[in-house]
């Protein structure tokens, strides 16, 4: 019977972090585990920060966005010495048993150090939603809610003057939130890396809009298919309106995580336990419809990106402009 397990947040933190830490916590706590928190991700595996968990460690964090463990983007990962090291550490604290919260990155630490001999469980968390075998990653949804926030501020503020603005969101090379935000807040276009736009046709469009008394426009620009001050830039002297440039930044991943979120992450977080106790060697938890479900570590980590779901790319050409 396991006795011991470790838990660690890695790469770009995400709200929801800390209500998946308490769900891993408590569900082990209350399966008779001893619970590791490692701080600062696999830094601090490397570094031997850790703490041993209690139900206090992890009260009245819920609410809060960030990662209460903190979190690291770790080079040293990427060397074998690194993460020989990594892994002799969590030998020799005596965990049994390794649950990564994290980003594609982090879920590739977490898979190689599986390959050392430890069992690890990856939990899927990244604003970007680019993490295929699971519909949604942990911060997507709260990411989301940050963007249109935001997006119905500036609506306000452009009709009052007549003008475009260029929103840029996160992602990577992933354009679901600029896609799903555009969706959401009533964007006119969403630029993002999965397909291909044409600028002289988006200016002629808006133009043409404008001249038939519209106040305002937004255009949506995920930061894998380009700079929104560039597009900005192109835009401005083509369309009739005075454009501006938002860039939201790491403003996207802060905040209280939304009911959406939290429940996300209680439910990951306890199934993650649960996949460690059954004795699996490596699996990433994931939502697929409404159930959890699990997937090979291995097959998650070397399956590219998820791709943005058809009927969603096909709304947004009916509902945008
Ligand atoms: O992967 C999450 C993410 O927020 C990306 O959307 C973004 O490109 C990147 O991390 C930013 O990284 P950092 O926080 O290291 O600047």
């Amino acid at each position: 019977m396991m006795k011991r397990i470790a838990v660690l947040t890695s790469g770009g933190d995400c709200s929801g972090m800390n209500a998946t830490l308490r769900a891993v916590v408590r569900a082990g706590l209350g399966s008779g585990l001893e619970v590791i928190g490692i701080q600062k991700g696999f830094q601090g595996l490397i570094d031997r920060l850790y703490e041993t968990m209690t139900t206090r460690s992890v009260s009245n964090i819920l609410q809060r966005g960030g990662t209460f463990l903190q979190s690291a983007r770790c080079k040293e990962m990427r060397t074998e010495s690194g993460l020989r090291l990594a892994s002799e550490n969590l030998k020799g604290m005596g965990v049994e048993g390794l649950i990564v919260i994290g980003g594609d990155g982090s879920l590739k630490g977490g898979y190689a150090i599986h390959q050392q001999g430890i069992p690890v469980i990856g939990i899927p968390a990244s604003i970007d939603n680019d993490i295929p075998f699971t519909d949604f990653s942990l911060g997507v949804d709260t990411a989301l809610n940050n963007i249109i926030r935001a997006v119905d501020n500036l609506k306000d503020t452009a009709s009052s003057h007549d003008r475009a603005f260029v929103v840029e969101t996160m992602g990577r090379n992933c354009g679901y939130l600029a896609v799903a935000s555009a969706i959401a807040a009533g964007a006119e276009y969403s630029l993002i890396p999965e397909e291909p736009y044409d600028l002289a046709q988006i200016c002629a469009d808006l133009r043409k809009r404008y001249q038939e008394g519209r106040s305002n426009s937004i255009i949506m620009v995920a930061e894998g298919a380009g700079k929104a001050e560039d597009i900005a830039n192109h835009i401005k002297d083509r369309i009739g309106f005075e454009t501006r440039v938002i860039v939201l930044g790491h403003y996207q991943r802060g905040g209280s995580p939304s009911v959406f979120d939290r429940l996300l992450g209680a439910r990951f977080g306890q199934a993650a336990v649960e996949c460690l106790l059954a004795g699996n060697g490596s699996k990433m938890v994931g939502l697929q419809g409404s159930e959890i479900l699990m997937t090979e570590l291995k097959l998650a980590t070397t399956s590219g990106i998820r791709p943005i779901n058809p009927m969603l790319l096909k709304l947004a050409n009916q509902l945008l402009i």
